[in-house]
């Protein structure tokens, strides 16, 4: 039988909550153990379906993954497999393609299944390869695999076409082993790279900038192991903050990174949440009814376009007219009709959504169509009178540990059934 979320709406959420280590520092710092022949030791590797899903591919490479007695997560890689992440994993997760840079830095060749697109867009990895190309890879791509091959790989100047996030840890994880200076220029910015920075520095690599738009990286010939901690999430902090926000409640969430969220908080405020910070606790006293905004998804430190379908429910209940402009992924209004059954009147044209608030929403079946989709229909129905079922809740298992769990913690009516 099919799992759903089965939310009874209508109760203000209180009380205070931990989140969980960041999904997308988690995986490139997965990814980096291929770097080297020692063990790297992660201590709060979050419990998640994509985690799960690297974790075979890995395996698959050759990888040795134990849990250890004290909660980390050990990867050794002490003998390459053969190099090739399959479709069957690439397919249900993009996030594979990661494996690419630190394989072909490693072993001289990769054979990574082309991602193709999925439910928010097309995606190409174009930046990826040529990238790779300049770094000295010949890249050929045959029966849906790209086949990149390099003797050493060596440094190089490379500026991206667009702001690519998995496309800069990449081309960083294949620069840390390459022969000389890398420069990548129009780096992503988000918090995950400079975490997967700071996990490479910690095996060894010379890494600066990462974090800003030049990010320079001077290759040696070997990395080594070590012991990183993974960075909060901070969408999952801000999906927590919005529970708290849309049902009028009282939510802190603690063991955040407040400046990962700035552009979150900001906007949350603009609707009328009040937003106190503490060190690394965050607290969000929700309004009586939100207030409309504006809201353009952008690169960091820009409002992330992973938190723009839980903002979209806010403003479905805002008293006024929102826009919401996607300017990061071309496709990522699925979760608009869903919202729609509920009550919402959302009108998505091309990149932009127009939001006319409504006092309320009403409890309806509904379907997830991707990961942070899900979560903007689990926040409709927490704040939506009677129940709401939420089909397909494998979308929200691949990037959020334990939700409902931590949803019933601050008083919240939900629960899983099959
Ligand atoms: N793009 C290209 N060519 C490329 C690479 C990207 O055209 O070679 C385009 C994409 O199609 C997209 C835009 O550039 O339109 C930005 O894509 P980016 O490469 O930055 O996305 P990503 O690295 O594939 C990561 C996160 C996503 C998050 C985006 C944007 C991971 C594992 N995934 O994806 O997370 O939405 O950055 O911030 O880090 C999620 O967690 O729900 C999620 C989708």
């Amino acid at each position: 039988m099919p799992t759903r979320l089965v939310i009874e709406g209508g109760v203000p959420l209180r009380g205070a909550v931990a989140v969980s280590a960041a999904k997308n520092a988690a995986l490139p710092a997965l990814t980096a153990a291929l770097l080297t022949v020692e063990p790297v030791a992660l201590d709060n590797v979050p419990l998640l379906a994509d985690v799960a899903t690297i974790r075979s591919l890995l395996e698959r490479l050759g990888a040795r993954i134990t849990d250890e007695p004290d909660g980390s997560t050990r990867v050794q890689v002490a003998v390459l497999g053969s190099p090739e992440a399959p479709y069957a994993l690439v397919s249900t997760m993009r996030a594979s393609v990661l494996v690419l840079g630190p394989l072909v830095a490693r072993a001289g060749v990769a054979r990574v299944a082309l991602p193709g697109g999925c439910a928010i867009g097309v995606r190409p990895i174009d930046q990826h390869l040529k990238g790779l190309q300049k770094l000295g890879a010949d890249i050929t791509i045959t029966n849906g695999y790209v086949e990149a091959r390099a003797s050493r790989l060596k440094g190089a100047r490379i500026t991206t076409d667009l702001v690519t996030v998995t496309g800069t840890e990449n081309l960083m994880m294949a620069a840390a082993l390459a022969e000389g200076t890398t420069v990548l220029e129009n780096a992503a910015r988000e918090p995950e790279v400079a975490d997967l920075a700071r996990l490479l520095v910690g095996m060894g690599a010379r890494i600066e900038g990462a974090g800003t738009e030049r990010i320079e990286i001077e290759g040696v010939s070997e990395l080594g192991g070590t012991r990183h901690r993974v960075i909060p999430d901070r969408i999952e902090a801000g999906t927590l903050l919005a529970a708290g926000a849309i049902t009028g409640g009282d939510v802190t969430v603690t063991g955040v990174r407040p400046r990962h969220l700035t552009a979150t908080l900001a906007k949350l405020e603009e609707c009328g949440a009040s937003i106190t910070v503490e060190g690394d606790h965050v607290r969000c006293q929700g309004p009586a009814r939100p207030q409309p905004a504006h809201v353009i998804t952008s690169p960091f430190p820009g409002f992330p376009t992973d938190m723009q379908a839980q903002i979209m429910a806010l403003l479905g209940l805002a008293d006024g007219l929102s826009t919401i402009t996607e300017t990061i992924f071309e496709n990522r209004f699925m979760h608009v009709a869903e919202l729609c059954r509920m009550g919402a009147r959302i009108e998505a044209d091309g990149s932009t959504a127009v939001v006319r608030g409504v006092p309320g929403y009403q409890g309806a079946q509904v379907m997830a169509t991707d990961l942070r989709a899900s979560a903007s229909l689990v926040l409709a129905g927490l704040a939506a009178r009677g129940t709401t079922e939420v089909a397909r809740v494998y979308h929200l298992d691949r990037g959020y540990e334990r939700l409902e769990s931590k949803l019933q913690s601050l008083g919240a009516l939900i629960r899983r059934v099959r």
